[in-house]
């Protein structure tokens, strides 16, 4: 699998605390079927680009050489998760995927979607840049409103979900709109947004098997494969017509964990 949201590198953010912590996490997405993870921490506005980028080239780096003396086979790449700002900048070493100058991973905050940023990413896309928006299933705007999901990929935006949101790891609300999302196919990539070894792992292979179950080889292989491999090498993602968003509601009766276990059995 191929894991595009991952806060990998030690000491940067929320992220993995010291050099043990991120060999671990790298050994436990290798284990779970991960083979390439891109690293992405947290830019909450332009300066911290000043603050931050060098740190994360270097420590990048680093990374690199770390599994390499210890044989860990995980191929990393590097972007960044850019909080939505009016006025975020691109043009940095870190900004898009691999600094391919196109794909960039942004994330709203929780509580709703920005204002304007409709206008902004009509600008952006017109520019050749495409925004991947981050777990979308967890914004409460959309859980509201889950039409604005359809409307923003009809325009050419593309969206990331979470690992766990599918299986009910953040309730039964968020994987209602996860499933409805995945029903629309408005979801084009999945991440682990791992932070740690213990409570928000880089792992996605439940979620993997989930939606291979539910939704079939060729969706999951999209998502979890060649969609992610397009991406990070700049080119175009071939996009299936997005559906509008069934109504979501809170389905207390629907446990996807539950179904995948009865799947495997
Ligand atoms: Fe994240």
């Amino acid at each position: 699998m191929i894991d595009l949201h991952s806060h990998l590198l030690p000491g940067i953010d929320d992220g993995a605390e010291n050099w043990d912590e991120s060999m671990e996490m790298a050994r436990q997405a290798v284990a779970d079927g991960t083979t390439e993870i891109q690293i992405t921490h947290h830019i909450l506005d332009n300066s911290q680009y000043q603050k931050l980028e060098a740190q994360i080239l270097e420590k990048f780096a680093e990374m690199r050489r770390r599994l390499q003396a210890e044989k860990i086979n995980l191929k990393l790449h590097l972007a960044c998760e850019i909080y939505y700002q009016p006025d975020m900048e691109l043009a940095h070493q870190i900004s898009t995927f691999n600094h391919n100058g196109r794909y960039f991973l942004v994330e709203f905050p929780m509580q709703g979607i920005p204002r304007g940023v409709d206008d902004i990413f009509f600008q952006l896309i017109l520019d050749g840049k495409t925004p991947v928006i981050a777990h979308p299933e967890r914004n409460v705007g959309i859980l509201r409103n889950p039409s604005r999901a359809y409307e923003f990929a009809q325009r050419g935006a593309l969206f990331q979900m979470n690992a766990g949101s599918l299986t009910g790891k953040y309730g039964d609300g968020v994987a209602a709109l996860a499933t409805a999302l995945m029903n629309s196919r408005l979801i084009h990539f999945f991440g682990s947004d791992g932070h740690n070894t213990r409570s928000r792992k880089v792992c996605m292979g439940e979620d993997y098997k989930l939606v291979r179950d539910l939704w079939g080889d060729r969706v999951a292989n999209r998502i979890f494969f060649e969609n992610p491999r397009l991406a990070l090498a700049g080119e175009e993602v071939k996009v299936p017509e997005p559906q509008p968003v069934e109504a979501v509601k809170k389905r207390k009766s629907f446990n996807p964990l539950q179904l995948l276990r009865k799947l495997a059995s």
